[in-house]
């Protein structure tokens, strides 16, 4: 089966081709030197470039797979969550050419997507079912903080997820603080790799409480209280460097927790990582010491498809058709339940 996916629900604009599980393209544009100006997403900026870009990455995926539209069996589009009109460019764009070429489509819940993401390795991207676990997954980004626990393929339950601020947002706001640019996760990172991360002792909220929810932003708080009082530290480098790596830890730290001890609970043996803070160097390699140290399996997201792309929405959708799964309606919610 070939399948032409579609992924506008924030700021990359992203079509792939799948043929039997492989990505033969996985087409990427993104937006973030635009929002950069505005130090964040500009939905309606975000609209009006994924109406502009839209056309020419469908092309180029296309010639990158050596396909032509007449090749393609169905057609895949993120349905949501996301930015409203941003979503309905791509599912609408996707509904249009499906009818055109009279073949299926079918929406795909983004949270869903980046569930499988941890599955997809390699160059060309291919999907690993076969290999496949009932595992903890924790989805991370600018716009969420999730943990999932996913006891097969496609049955899933929502466990807990922040109450407040996203880490990716707790990342790039703290970042702002610092006078880094946006998105301020990778320059944190980079900066933290050079730091103590004992150096500051900032809040870990919720880490130790019954449950499996996150709460970040009283730690942006914490940061901005702390450099009102030491406003001297942005002008040394290794002060500068031992904070990121301070910051980055109260941030990593409840994630890896909270992801360990549902594992532990709920008896799986594996858990995974995806969202783009899963980029995270600290966080990757909190991981793989806290698996190692509780013999848990760990699949993290390779950093490509840890961000946003429309390759893991086209494997999911393969996955769901070649399971039976029905097309999508015209009337579909474009906020699309768990239970969808
Ligand atoms: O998944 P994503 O590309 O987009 C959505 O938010 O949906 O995630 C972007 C987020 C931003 O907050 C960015 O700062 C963060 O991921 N990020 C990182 C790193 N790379 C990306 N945060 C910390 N360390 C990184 N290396
Ligand atoms: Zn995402």
């Amino acid at each position: 089966m070939r399948v032409l996916a579609i992924e506008t629900s924030c700021d990359e604009t992203s079509v792939a081709v799948i043929a039997d599980g492989v990505a033969l393209a996985n087409v990427v544009s993104t937006q973030i030197k635009m929002h950069a100006e505005y130090g964040g997403v500009v939905p309606e900026l975000a609209t009006r470039e994924h109406a502009r870009n839209l056309l020419p990455v469908a092309r180029e995926a296309l010639r990158q797979a050596g396909l032509a539209a007449e090749n393609i069996d169905a057609v895949a589009a993120t349905q949501g969550p996301g930015l409203p009109n941003a979503l309905l460019i791509g599912f609408h764009a996707g509904q249009s050419f499906a009818l055109s070429i009279e073949k299926p489509f079918i929406g795909i819940h983004h949270h869903e997507a980046h569930l499988y993401s941890p599955w997809i390795r390699g160059t060309p991207p291919r999907a690993e079912f076969e290999a496949f676990e009932p595992n903890i997954s924790l989805i991370v980004s600018g716009g969420h903080t999730l943990l999932v626990h996913v006891k097969g393929e496609q049955q899933h339950s929502v466990l807990g997820g922040t109450i407040d601020d996203a880490a990716g947002e707790c990342f790039d706001k703290t970042a702002k603080l610092l006078g880094l640019p946006y998105p301020g996760g990778p320059h944190l990172d980079r900066l933290a790799a050079k730091g103590n991360p004992a150096t500051h002792s900032f809040p870990r909220p919720m880490m130790h409480d019954a449950g499996d929810d996150f709460s970040y932003s009283g730690l942006k708080t914490s940061v901005r209280y702390f450099l009102q009082n030491h406003p001297e530290i942005l002008n040394d480098a290794g002060k500068v460097a031992d904070l990121c790596a301070s910051v980055q830890a109260a941030i990593v730290e409840p994630l890896v927790h909270k992801l360990i001890r549902a594992a532990k609970r709920t008896g799986v043996k594996c858990v995974t990582a995806s969202g783009g803070v899963t980029c995270n160097s600290g966080l990757r390699r909190a991981l793989e010491e806290g698996c190692r140290r509780n013999r848990l399996q760990l699949r993290l997201a390779e950093p490509k498809l840890c961000t946003d792309n429309a390759a893991m929405i086209g494997i999911l959708a393969e996955r769901k058709l070649l399971r039976g799964a029905a097309e999508t309606t015209v009337s579909a919610e474009i906020y699309p339940s768990w239970d969808l």
